[in-house]
């Protein structure tokens, strides 16, 4: 069992933004799995665009731990541990003509949990008063808000 030690909100914060940091690092590791295992050139595309867009989300949550006094650091990320397990599973039990089709859902599902992330990351920071913390962090979120879009749509193309 996980020892009780954040007390306070922004310990709290803290603790979300260093599992946001794992997030992101797991999202660059499966985009890169997802780009191999797609075959088609714009879903290959969507997926390079977006880790080069996981880059500087990767930059901009360093620079939240910056401005507010954090120690930049990472905590686990079991929900994304999960997703690129489930996607590697999915990806080895299907064929490889369904693997476009695998790659677009298992992304959508990862930009799914990242947004959900980002949306109580940005209004905690807001709450603390950490207007300009709080606007990069929408900034990523505005990203995976398109992206999923992005995905949404090229899964509805592939499918019609
Ligand atoms: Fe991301």
């Amino acid at each position: 069992m996980a020892q009780q030690n954040l007390s306070t909100p922004e310990e709290l914060l803290h603790f979300q933004l260093r599992s946001a940091r794992t997030m992101e690092d797991h999202s660059l590791e499966a985009l890169a799995d997802l780009r191999s295992a797609a075959k088609d050139k714009k879903i290959q595309k969507l997926f390079t665009h977006h880790a080069d867009e996981t880059r500087e989300q990767i930059e901009k949550l360093r620079k939240v731990f910056e401005l507010l006094d954090f120690k930049e650091t990472t905590a686990p990320s079991p929900s994304t541990t999960g997703i690129s397990k489930q996607a590697a599973s999915l990806l080895e039990r299907s064929d490889p003509k369904l693997h476009n089709q695998v790659a677009l859902v298992s992304a959508l599902g990862n930009e799914h949990f990242e947004i959900s992330a980002y949306q109580g990351l940005v209004l905690q920071a807001q709450s603390l008063g950490a207007i300009e913390a709080a606007a990069l962090l929408q900034e990523n979120l505005d990203q995976e808000t398109h992206t999923s879009e992005e995905l949404h749509t090229a899964l509805q193309e592939l499918l019609a």
